[in-house]
């Protein structure tokens, strides 16, 4: 029940998955066809300022967005699912990215979390971590893993009503871990997650291998984050980002990320890798390349890769 302050206002970080979020098993409440994992970008997200007002308005990075902007469209519609609990108010949202939104890195992710968590704020909730989890995954899946710092897996869950798919911190901090991001191209996605994740489950062949290839990378995953093995973390979390690329090329009409630079990229990686830099990369569904790699590596991945920028998440 809301006690209501004039103001909410949270932050959540960005997220990467080592192992991919593909498929909803239902699309109404975003459950997912298998669990995943990933590492939070620590203080690189996005900041969500909210409060109760006459009328709905929208503000992103200090400017005001179009009520009819997609932007604007997905917001509102979440903060539907929560005006009865605020008397049915119209709210100004203030939504700040220290991250370039075009780089596909400030996604929704970061975006719903903190949205969530501000609504929290607002109505002085004391929720939970389980329960802000789940109410961020109604907005974008990937938001469930946004609401923790460090390493999180989002448990798919069994339950038809979703009550049992949030995510949760797992494993302790690892220091040393960094996060290269490689912005190859700002061109907006030609098709949305949401799109590309239907049309790969409705009709690609490769897609079928896909839930069992995830749950035992995950696992995977998870013993070489217990185990501090970076090879097999590195090796594993490749494999399964460019696995879901393969899922999103079988289907059709096909779905191609993947631009000539990030082929290019991707070369690049493997050269280097092969020259001894213990270097591994993730992608998600759009064409910049993560890079994954240790703190001991950072200058010489630094200048194999002009114009990276390093993330520490741990920093
Ligand atoms: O949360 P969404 O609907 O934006 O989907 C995210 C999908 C990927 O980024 C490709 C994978 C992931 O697990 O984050």
């Amino acid at each position: 029940q809301t006690s209501m302050r004039e103001c909410g206002s949270a932050f959540a970080p960005s997220n990467i998955a080592l192992c991919k979020y593909w498929g909803k098993r239902d699309a109404a409440l975003n459950l997912p066809v298998n669990s995943s994992l990933s590492i939070s970008l620590g203080d690189l997200g996005t900041r969500t300022e909210i409060r109760p007002s006459d009328a709905d308005a929208v503000y992103l990075n200090g400017e005001p967005v179009a009520l009819d902007d997609a932007f604007a469209v997905r917001t509102l519609a979440f903060l539907d699912l929560f005006r009865s609990e605020f008397g049915n108010a119209s709210f100004v949202v203030r939504t700040e990215n220290n991250i370039p939104t075009a780089a596909g890195l400030a996604s929704s992710a970061s975006g719903f979390a903190a949205l969530v968590l501000a609504l929290a704020d607002l109505g002085g909730w004391g929720l939970g971590g389980r329960m802000l989890s789940m109410l961020a995954r109604l907005g974008s899946g990937s938001a469930s893993r946004s609401l923790f710092e460090g390493f999180v897996q989002w448990y798919m869950g069994t339950c038809p009503d979703g009550s049992d798919s949030f995510a949760e911190p797992v494993s302790k901090p690892w220091p040393e871990f960094r996060i290269g991001i490689l912005e190859l191209s700002s061109a907006r996605k030609p098709v949305g997650s949401r799109d590309g994740m239907n049309r790969t489950v409705e009709t690609s062949e490769l897609y079928k291998n896909w839930p069992a290839q995830a749950t035992a990378d995950l696992e995977t995953i998870r013993g070489a984050l217990f185990a501090r093995d970076f090879q097999t973390l590195g090796k594993t979390a490749e494999r399964n980002a460019l696995s879901m690329h393969a899922t999103m090329m079988a289907a059709w009409p096909p779905l191609i990320y993947l631009q000539p630079e990030t082929i290019e990229q991707i070369h690049k990686v493997q050269r280097v890798r092969a020259d001894g830099l213990e270097v591994y990369l993730t992608i998600d569904a759009g064409p910049n390349i993560k890079l994954l790699f240790l703190e001991d590596n950072e200058q010489a991945v630094a200048s194999a890769f002009p114009g990276l920028q390093t993330i520490n998440p741990f920093g």
